[in-house]
């Protein structure tokens, strides 16, 4: 059994490998598995510190993640395994320090979310991207079962997802609503990026209410897929208005259409089980971030009480969040 110092320092450690980690990916250092950072020649690049960087390269060589190369730095085995998930780190953390970097200010309520405190959106957008890529995979799977020719993706923040779902065929048709003009702004140039921009439309706008966009941008749409964001609708117009905004989805797939919902489940107080990473982290930012996550059954009470049912439940590739496959109750 370890001291109580150690237990503690493991806390300190994950801090400390953390906000390496993030200074890394924040400067474009953590690329692929065969990234290789020479740090002369990087902090020269970047206009930083050597003596610095170099420090933080050491320090994550202690921690296992590096590997010496010369002068310069690969990842260990253990850091070429996590090169994949570094994304996680700006949407899971960096997006929300501007609130926990003043956790005391915000219980004081000298800061108030929404109000004179905002998360960092370009974090969150450039993470949910790499996150993206590995829920796609399984989403793409699902798909494969589904017909569909006209997709909206609500709060499509990169855009990036919705990109994937038109590669798939030239026939299909796109539609992406968010409410936070910068993901509108970036979902535009990735989609152009990928001449992509023909064949889809970027709304700004609010996913909890379809039925206020512009008449006939949704008379396509057979397929709804909502990653991430129900949760945001559900503190924004609370269950009454998750459920008059269900009931607008029902409208728009009709009967054969499909609605795919991920989300990550609410976990009750002392409900967690041992060993569970990130879930209850994610649920703490959540709590701070005007959000509201759901248990699994609360979601699946709310889509019935839209007229909507769950055919089939996926583990979605990341913790603990699932995919609905949903479609309108005969
Ligand atoms: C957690 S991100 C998920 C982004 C994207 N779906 C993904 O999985 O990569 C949530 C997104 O939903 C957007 N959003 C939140 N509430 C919204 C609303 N009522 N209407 C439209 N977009 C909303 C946010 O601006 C943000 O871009």
């Amino acid at each position: 059994m370890s001291a109580p110092t150690d237990k503690l320092f493991t806390y300190t450690e994950g801090y400390f490998i953390t906000k390496s980690l993030l200074a890394l990916w924040r400067l474009g250092l953590l690329g692929g598995a065969d990234a290789r950072i020479d740090p002369g020649k990087s902090a020269a690049g970047l206009g930083c510190d050597a003596r610095l960087l170099r420090a933080t390269l050491d320090y994550l060589v202690i921690r296992g993640i590096f590997v010496k190369d010369g002068d310069a730095y690969r990842y260990s085995e253990h850091g070429r395994e996590l090169a994949p998930y570094y994304g996680y780190l700006p949407m899971h953390i960096g997006a929300y320090e501007p609130v926990f970097g003043q956790y005391e200010q915000v219980l004081h309520g000298d800061l108030v979310y929404g109000a004179n405190l905002k998360r960092a959106e370009h974090e969150l957008v450039g993470g949910m991207s790499a996150m993206e890529e590995h829920l796609l995979a399984r989403l793409n799977t699902l798909m494969d079962e589904i017909a569909f020719t006209g997709v909206l993706d609500l709060g499509c923040g990169s855009g990036r997802m919705l990109a994937q779902v038109l590669r798939r065929s030239p026939r299909l048709r796109g539609v992406g609503v968010d409410q936070a003009q910068e993901a509108c702004e970036k979902a535009r140039q990735n989609l152009a990026d990928e001449g992509l921009a023909g064949r889809t439309t970027i709304l700004y706008g609010d996913a909890g209410r379809l039925h206020e966009l512009p008449a006939g941008v949704l008379a396509q749409v057979d397929l709804v897929i909502a990653m991430f964001v129900m949760h945001e609708i559900h503190w924004q117009r609370s269950r009454a208005g998750v459920v008059s905004c269900l009931r607008d989805i029902a409208g728009v797939i009709g009967s054969g259409g499909r609605f795919l919902m991920v989300e990550v489940s609410r976990i009750a107080a002392g409900g967690a089980r041992p060993g569970l990473r990130f879930v209850p982290e994610y649920q703490l930012v959540h709590e701070y971030s005007n959000q509201r996550l759901a248990g699994e059954q609360e979601w699946r009470e709310m889509l019935a009480e839209a007229g909507l049912t769950v055919l089939r439940t996926e583990p979605a590739g990341m913790c603990e969040a699932f995919c609905f496959v949903v479609g309108v109750r005969e």
